[in-house]
Order: C-alpha cells, then structure tokens, then sequence
C-alpha cells in the first residue's frame, strides 16, 4: 500500500461525498461528543432528529450539566441504552468540576470520563481536536480489515488494538478529522458488509482485498 495515495484518495473523497450531517456543522468537542455517543448503537438516520432536539434543548456542556435526570431521559426517549446518557451526565459534570467546563484534548484524560471509551477517545481528538488518534468502531475495522488483509477476528476485543496501531502509522497527521470521518463514511457508502461498491471505491488502487478478490471474505467475524 501506498501511504500517501490512500491518505489523499481518502481525504479528497470525503470533502467531496461526505453526507450533510448536524454535527458537522462545527467542531465543539461536546457537540461532537454528543453524536459520537449516540451514534454507537444507533442508526444515523434515527439519530440525527433526536441529535437536534438534544442540542435545542442542551446546547452546552454547561446545559447539560445543569439539566435533571427526568430531562435527559426524556430527551433521550426512543434511542434506547439510557446508561448512555446518564454516563455522558456524569461525565460532562466531571469536565465542569475537574476541567474549568473545557473538554479535555489528551487520550489519558478524555479516556477517564464515564462513558468515553477508545472509539469515542479517537472520535473526539480527531474530529474536534485535529489529533491523530485512531477511531476503531466496526465499520473502521471492516474497511481496514479490506484495504491492510487483516484477517484477524473483529468479535474479539483484543483485535481493536491491531488496528488501533495499524492506524498510527496510516492516519494523514495533515487532517485525521478527514482522515477518521473518510473511513466512517466510506465504511457507510461504499465499503458495505454485503455487496461493497468497489468498482467505485476511491482506494480500490491501494485496496489488497480488491486486488485478491476477497473483499467478501473480510473482515472474519465469528458468531462468538
Ligand atoms: N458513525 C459514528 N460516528 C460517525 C460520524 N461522525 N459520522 C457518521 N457516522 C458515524
């Protein structure tokens, strides 16, 4: 693979395609904290109505700090997992009381926040931050899994970490924004569980599942 072609095919491709979503409208961390988090077991299309009514009614990580219990999970009525939001609750509060209300930019400490795993860490440090941090949710490491031959089983937890350090090297240091966006985005539009879109795949040149022909039998996933 070629480094620098995949990193300018992915980026190129992603100010070009990327869907018109709420919170790309601007990068404050919390409003990109509040996507990632129901983004994790929900669809995008059922997120992005209650993703605006949440930032109506919480547009602040102060509003939401100083929200009550009944708001937030009325709020958050439909989406289902309300551990979700009462962790970011607990969090955001954290950030207030040990951060001065600033969300913090560094792995260690966003990574102590309730509720703020690796995916989210990387999430937010890229998108918010422009740090280049890997974001490893399942879609990621089903494009990986495509482009790198990785055929390591992604239902088991430890395989994160491969492609966490995989991305260390491959990530563009120039926009991991971009960068991160452009896998999750390609994972969604074209590098599909069933059927992906290669021949209109803008890293099909640096793809080695394309190349072999296997883009159907990776990633390996047991039932588990
Ligand atoms: N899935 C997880 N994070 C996402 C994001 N920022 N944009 C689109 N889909 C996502």
């Amino acid at each position: 693979i070629n480094i620098q072609a995949f990193r300018s095919q992915l980026v190129s491709w992603f100010y070009h395609n990327q869907r018109d979503l709420p919170w790309r409208e601007n990068r404050d961390p919390y409003r990109v904290w509040v996507s990632e988090i129901m983004l994790q077991q929900t669809r995008v299309d059922t997120v992005i109505p209650f993703y605006l009514n949440f930032m109506r009614q919480f547009p602040t990580l102060t509003a939401l700090a100083d929200a009550t219990e009944d708001e937030i999970l009325k709020a958050w009525e439909g989406l289902g997992y309300y551990s979700r939001v009462r962790n970011l609750q607990t969090a955001v509060r954290e950030v207030v009381s040990e951060y001065a209300g600033v969300v913090p930019n560094t792995r260690e400490e966003i990574s102590s926040l309730k509720g703020v795993g690796p995916y989210t860490a990387g999430a937010i440090l890229s998108i918010a931050y422009s740090k280049a941090e890997p974001a490893v949710d399942g879609n990621v490491m089903r494009v990986l899994s495509r482009v790198l031959l990785i055929d390591e089983d992604i239902a088991k937890a430890k395989t994160r970490k491969t492609f966490e350090n995989e991305l260390y090297q491959l990530i563009d240091p120039e926009d991991p924004s971009a960068f991160n966006q452009g896998l999750m985005e390609l994972g969604a539009l074209v590098c599909t569980p069933t059927s992906p879109g290669c021949l209109l795949c803008p890293v099909q040149s640096e793809c080695g599942a394309y190349k072999q022909g296997l883009q159907n039998e990776l990633p390996v996933k047991s039932k588990k």
